[in-house]
């Protein structure tokens, strides 16, 4: 069974929960991709969805420069799901009156169902109310022709709508978001019961089509593959490694700013449990040297980028004759980069994504299709220890953008023993988990303390603990006044050189949550 055979095609109008439907479909163990609206015709049909959802999005349809995407699929005899935007845009298309409300809804709204079928099918009818959450400024005003009304809001005379005899469905209010309570029956019942998919999308079947697709693509050929310890690389590696054995050599470079003790067991496993051939290069002094006297975050940055990139160039012309560079890029990376949303560089972000076309390598991407929490699921399927599968995050440029100013060993030394309490303390509470990452920060500065009947003068050290899904928006971690109580007291009777701990209290925006 080939599992890219039964998939829903997401148009992308712009909104910000575009992504949030392609979760909610492969909840449903549905494979679905999310394409730009501008996506052309003769594509749609060469992909062969079998069913298209239309996505919100800010613009009006009546905007001089409103996104359209082309009217041919209602031709096409697929079933098609407008929400919001979407189902405005398909009630232009389809000759249907779109208007500017009066009444803008945002936020939760009450649905009343009217014609149970279709969208809505097992689901109660008349007096029962369902909350679901609306954004709209525009509303529908005339249905198209033969379509009939199938649920109704206070402001919302049609917010769900369907066509008397075809697929095509539209609803107004937001079905992937949480607070629309009925969101999963909806989408079910649109890729079940109107696309007729089935749920076969499981990690299972994903690591067997892709080993096979990684196989057939290789060949006979060699592969090398940027280990960092951290979760998307190692998942990489592992698979590509079940695909192609020893074909794949991995390069691990230690930058010298690494956690204590992060990347050793991962690497460990690798060679012992699963022997992966690993070449692992001592780089410490090469970085450090380079970072000598450095302050400020964007250089740091740059060096250490452009560090990695040398260093793994040098390493991977030894090993010959090698043709294929495997990447640990996930799906959120791949919609940013084709989406027509754009954003302002706030840090560079270091990755191997320099890497293949100074090496003018090809690429494997086998995460390129999935979200981060599938990646870990994946990894768990492939046999990678928890422990490295739930690890947090921990930025390419490691512990030189957590040290504010000049990045030197006795520096790093600090740093590193007062992060390692920071982790154990958030392991044994619980917290480890819990939060998107905690770590520890050296500031530039010293402060005045009182040890024994001493007077000191010292390095702080910040605590910063983080919330979030996607680390787009953080929100600092609540950590309970024991658990800040203990950390602040080990770190200033066990780290010599530290004689105050301050906790971070900023969301993101506005400030980031790397401090660099
Ligand atoms: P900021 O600090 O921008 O970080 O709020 C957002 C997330 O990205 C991580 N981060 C990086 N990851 N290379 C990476 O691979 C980088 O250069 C880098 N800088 C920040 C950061 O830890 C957080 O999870």
């Amino acid at each position: 069974m080939n599992l890219q055979q039964e998939k829903i095609l997401i148009l992308d109008f712009g909104s910000q929960t575009t992504q949030l439907i392609a979760r909610r479909i492969r909840e449903q163990k549905v494979y679905c991709e999310i394409h730009p609206y501008t996506m052309e015709l003769d594509k749609i049909i060469k992909m062969g969805p079998m069913g298209i959802v239309m996505s919100g999005g800010p613009a009006s349809v009546y905007d001089d420069d409103a996104p359209v995407s082309d009217p041919g699929i209602f031709a096409l005899d697929i079933p098609v799901l407008g929400i919001c935007y979407g189902a405005q845009l398909m009630t232009r298309q389809l000759d249907g009156l779109v208007e500017r409300a009066e009444k803008r809804e945002f936020g939760k709204a009450e649905l009343e169902i009217v014609n149970r079928g279709g969208l809505f099918a097992g689901l109660e009818t008349g007096s029962r109310r369902y909350q679901v959450w609306m954004s709209h400024g525009d509303r529908i005003e005339n249905l198209p022709p033969d379509f009939m009304v199938s649920a109704q809001s206070e402001h919302s005379p049609f917010a769900a709508i369907r066509h008397k005899e075809k697929p095509f469905v539209g609803v107004q209010f937001h079905p992937e978001v949480a607070h629309t309570i009925i969101g999963a029956d909806v989408l079910r019942n649109f890729i079940f019961g109107m696309c007729n998919c089935r749920p076969v999308w499981t990690m299972h079947s994903f690591i067997e089509t892709t080993v096979a697709a990684i196989r057939e693509k290789v060949g006979k050929d060699q592969a090398i593959c940027a280990l960092s310890g951290g979760v998307d690389s190692s998942v990489t590696a592992a698979l590509v490694h079940r695909a192609i054995g020893d074909q794949l050599t991995c390069i691990y470079v230690n930058n010298g700013l690494m956690r204590t003790g992060e990347s050793e067991s991962i690497l460990q496993f690798f060679r012992e449990k699963s022997h992966l051939k690993v070449i692992d290069i001592d780089a410490e002094s090469y970085f450090l040297e380079r970072l000598a006297g450095v302050i400020d975050p964007e250089k740091k940055r740059k060096i250490i980028g452009h560090g990695f990139i040398n260093i793994f160039e040098q390493e991977a012309g030894k090993l010959g004759d090698v043709k294929y560079l495997a990447q640990g890029t996930l799906y959120p990376d791949v919609i940013e980069s084709v989406s027509f949303r754009g954003g302002a560089v706030i840090k560079s972000h270091h990755n191997v994504g320099g890497l293949p076309e100074v090496m003018k390598l090809d690429l494997i991407e086998p995460l390129r299709e999935l979200f981060k929490d599938e990646v870990r699921e994946l990894g768990l399927e492939l046999g990678l220890p928890e422990e490295a599968i739930f690890r947090q995050p921990f930025p390419g440029p490691g512990l030189g953008i957590r040290i504010m100013g000049e990045i030197t060993g006795e520096r790093l030394h600090i740093l590193r023993k007062a992060d390692v309490i920071v982790l154990e303390e958030m392991k044994s509470s619980g917290y480890y988990r819990k939060v998107w990452q905690s770590f520890a920060v050296l500031l530039p500065i010293q402060t005045v303390g009182v040890m024994g009947d001493e007077r000191t003068y010292e390095n702080v050290i910040a605590l910063r603990s983080v919330d979030s899904v996607d680390a787009m928006t953080a929100d600092w971690s609540k950590l309970p006044y024991d658990l800040l109580g203990r950390i602040s007291n080990r770190i200033i009777n066990e780290v010599r050189g530290v004689n105050r701990v301050v906790f971070d209290i900023s969301s993101k925006p506005p400030s980031t949550i790397e401090w660099e």
